[in-house]
C-alpha cells in the first residue's frame, strides 16, 4: 500500500521552481512513483507532476485511461522526461490542474510530441503522444520547469482564476 502525498495548490511558490533530474531511477524514485501515482488516482486525476507534492525533482505520472469506473489502469511513469519533437500543428484543449482546483481553461499547445524519458526500471524510452495524451504529458513536464497553464492565459483571466481558487480556500471549500 503506497502512501499518499499532500497535493499543494496555488499560490504555493514550490510550483514556480525548476525540479532538477534525477541521478537514476533507484528504490527510492520507485517508491515515489508509486506514492504519485496512488495520490493522483486519489484525487482524481490524469497526471502529477513531482513539484504538486512538494518534491522538486523530475519525475511525473500519467494515466488518462481511467475514464470510467472499472477502466483498467494504464499508468505511465517518467523520469528526466524531455520533449525531443513536438508538431506544427497545434491543438487546443481545455485543461486543469489538481493544484488550481475546479478550473479549466483552453491551452493551446502542439497537437504531438515525442518524449524521451526514464521508465519505471531505469530504462531510456520514448512516447508518441497525441490527443489527450499530448496536452497531459505537455502540462505535466511544464510543472517541473515551474510552469502552469494558466501562464498561457491573459494575466486578466489568470487573475480571475487565481481569486477565484483563494474564495474557495477561504470557504474551506477545499
Ligand atoms: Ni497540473
Amino acid at each position: 500500500m503506497s502512501k499518499n502525498y499532500t497535493i499543494i495548490t496555488v499560490p504555493d511558490p514550490l510550483l514556480k521552481q525548476v525540479a532538477q533530474p534525477v541521478a537514476r531511477v533507484d528504490e527510492a524514485v520507485r517508491t515515489q512513483m508509486d506514492a504519485m501515482l496512488a495520490t493522483m488516482y486519489n484525487a482524481p486525476g490524469i497526471g502529477l507532476a513531482a513539484n504538486q507534492v512538494s518534491l522538486l525533482n523530475r519525475v511525473l505520472v500519467m494515466d488518462i485511461s481511467r475514464r470510467e469506473e472499472g477502466d483498467e489502469a494504464t499508468p505511465i511513469c517518467m523520469a528526466n522526461p524531455e520533449i525531443v519533437w513536438e508538431s506544427e500543428e497545434i491543438s487546443v484543449m481545455e485543461e486543469g490542474c489538481l493544484s488550481i482546483p475546479r478550473q479549466y481553461a483552453e491551452v493551446e499547445r502542439p497537437a504531438s510530441v515525442r518524449v524521451k524519458y526514464l521508465d519505471y526500471e531505469g530504462k531510456e524510452a520514448e512516447l508518441k503522444a497525441e490527443g489527450l495524451l499530448s496536452h497531459c504529458v505537455q502540462h505535466e513536464i511544464d510543472h517541473l520547469n515551474g510552469v502552469l497553464f494558466i501562464d498561457y492565459l491573459s494575466s486578466l483571466k489568470r487573475n480571475m482564476i487565481l481569486r477565484r481558487v483563494e474564495k474557495l480556500k477561504k470557504q474551506a471549500v477545499l
